[in-house]
C-alpha cells in the first residue's frame, strides 16, 4: 500500500481521530431498522485499532439520499439506530452527536471526549454543504480531529463529498496526517491484485438489469478477463439485440443501443445463457424453461438449469472469478436458483473469488456463502469505478507513505 495506513499515524494516545466510514446501509422501509449491518461490521477493526492505540474516534457517514427523501422517509435517515448498532458491535456505547452535523453542540461533545470514546456525527447529508465539497463546512469538521482516516470504501468514488475530499484537504493544510483504514487498504489491495496480476483463467459473471449503467465496467473487464458470463436482465437485452425473441420481457430501446457495441464479443469472450426460466407476465406462478426464443406472454426471470450447469463448471475450473449483479430475480424464492447456484459454485471453487456490488453481496449473504468467498466488497458504485480504473479524489487526498 503506497498510502499511509493506521500504523503510519504515529502515537495516537490522547488524540482525536476523524474516521469517515460508509454506514450507508439498507433500512427496513416500514420501521427504519438497519436491515443489513455488513458495512458497519466492516468498519469495526479500524475503529477498534484506533481505540486500542489510545485514541478517541469521531466517526462520520452519510445515510441514504435525504435531499431526495420525503419528510416521512427522512425521519429514518438520522443515524441514531446506526449508532446503536455500531455500539453493539464495538461493545461500548456510541454517542450520536447533536442533530446538527457541525456546530457548537458538536464542538462541545468532542471537547468532552476521552481516550476510548466514540462519537458518531449526524448524517452528513443532512447538511447540504456535504455534497458540495464546501470548504467552510469541511474546515469545521477538520478542526474536530488531530488525524483523518478514510475507511469508507463504498463512498470513495464520490468526488464532491466534503467528508471525502475537502475535509482531508483541510487537515493537510493544518499539517495533520491522513491515512486509509484497514477496510479501504484491504479493498484496494484485493481489487488491484485482481486487475494487475490475477490467477488465470479469469472469469467474470455479470448480471443485473442495465447494460447502460455498466458499459465502462464491462469494457474494462473485457480487457482483463478470459471470459465474461452474462445473466440477469441484461441477458435478455443481449438476446434481443441479436435478433432473438424475448417474449414479454421488457427491454428498453436505450438498453438495446448500449448492448450493440458489445455484440461482436458474443461467442468469443462473452457467453450468453443457453436457457432461461420464464414466468407468465400475468401469473408469476406459471413458469417454463425456454431454450432460445421466449414465448409470448412470458418474461425471463432467471438463468435456466443448463446455463447454471455450464457456468458452474467454468467457475470450478477458473483461477479467478469476479461477480457483479444477480443472474435472476433472486428476491423471489422461486426465481433464486440461478443466483444461489452461482454463489454456491463460487464458494466451492478453488478460484480467488471476489463479489462486488450491494445487491450481489446481499444475495451471497442471504444464501450463506459470504464466508466462503475470498472477498465480498463493501463497494457498489465504488467497486465498479475502481475496476474501471477511475482515479478517486478521495484517495488522492491521503498522504503517501
Ligand atoms: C453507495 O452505497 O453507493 C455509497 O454509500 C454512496 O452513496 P451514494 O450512491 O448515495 O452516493
Ligand atoms: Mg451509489
Amino acid at each position: 500500500m503506497p498510502k499511509k495506513t493506521l500504523a503510519d499515524l504515529g502515537d495516537l494516545k490522547g488524540k482525536k481521530v476523524l474516521v469517515r466510514v460508509d454506514f450507508n446501509v439498507p433500512l427496513d422501509k416500514k420501521t427504519g431498522a438497519v436491515k443489513n449491518d455488513r458495512r458497519i461490521r466492516a468498519a469495526v477493526p479500524t475503529v477498534q485499532k484506533l481505540l486500542d492505540a489510545g485514541a478517541a474516534v469521531i466517526a462520520m457517514s452519510h445515510l441514504g439520499r435525504p435531499e431526495k427523501a420525503t419528510p416521512e422517509e427522512k425521519k429514518f435517515l438520522t443515524l441514531d439506530k446506526v449508532a446503536a448498532r455500531f455500539g453493539e458491535l464495538l461493545n461500548k456505547p456510541v454517542k450520536k452527536a447533536a442533530d446538527e452535523v457541525v456546530g457548537p453542540a458538536v464542538t462541545a461533545a468532542v471537547a468532552a471526549m476521552k481516550p476510548g470514546d466514540v462519537l458518531l456525527l449526524e448524517n452528513l447529508r443532512f447538511d447540504p454543504r456535504e455534497q458540495k465539497n464546501d470548504h467552510a463546512f469541511a474546515a469545521a469538521i477538520a478542526e474536530l480531529g488531530d488525524a483523518y482516516v478514510n475507511d469508507a470504501f463504498g463512498t470513495c468514488h464520490n468526488d464532491k463529498d466534503a467528508s471525502m475530499v475537502a475535509v482531508p484537504a483541510n487537515l493537510k493544510a493544518a499539517g495533520k496526517p491522513r491515512a486509509v483504514g484497514l477496510l479501504v487498504a484491504k479493498e484496494l489491495d484485493i481489487i488491484e491484485g485482481l486487475m494487475s496480476a490475477p490467477k488465470r483463467p479469469v472469469l467474470a459473471v455479470m448480471g443485473g438489469a442495465k447494460v447502460s449503467d455498466k458499459i465502462a465496467f464491462i469494457q474494462a473487464l473485457l480487457a482483463k478477463v478470459d471470459h465474461l458470463l452474462i445473466g440477469g436482465k441484461m441477458a435478455y437485452t443481449f438476446q434481443k439485440a441479436r435478433g432473438g425473441d424475448v417474449g414479454g420481457t421488457k427491454v428498453p430501446d436505450d438498453e438495446l443501443a448500449a448492448a450493440k457495441p458489445l455484440l461482436e464479443f458474443v461467442g468469443s469472450k462473452i457467453t450468453l445463457p443457453v436457457d432461461c426460466l420464464a414466468a407468465k407476465s400475468d401469473d408469476l406462478n406459471a413458469t417454463q424453461v425456454f431454450e432460445g426464443p421466449i414465448a409470448a406472454g412470458f418474461e425471463g426471470v432467471d438463468i435456466g438449469p443448463k446455463t447454471l450447469a455450464a457456468y458452474s463448471e467454468k467457475i470450478a475450473r477458473a483461477g479467478t472469478v469476479i461477480w457483479n449483479g444477480p443472474v435472476g430475480w433472486f428476491e423471489m424464492p422461486a426465481f433464486s436458483n440461478g443466483t444461489k447456484g452461482i454463489a454456491k459454485a463460487m464458494a466451492e471453487s478453488t478460484a480467488v473469488t471476489v463479489v462486488g456490488g450491494g445487491e450481489t453481496a446481499e444475495a451471497v449473504e442471504q444464501f450463506g456463502f459470504d464466508g466462503k468467498m475470498t472477498h465480498v466488497s463493501t463497494g457498489g458504485g465504488a467497486f465498479l469505478a475502481y475496476v474501471e480504473g477511475k482515479k478517486f479524489q478521495s484517495l488522492a487526498q491521503i498522504d503517501d507513505r
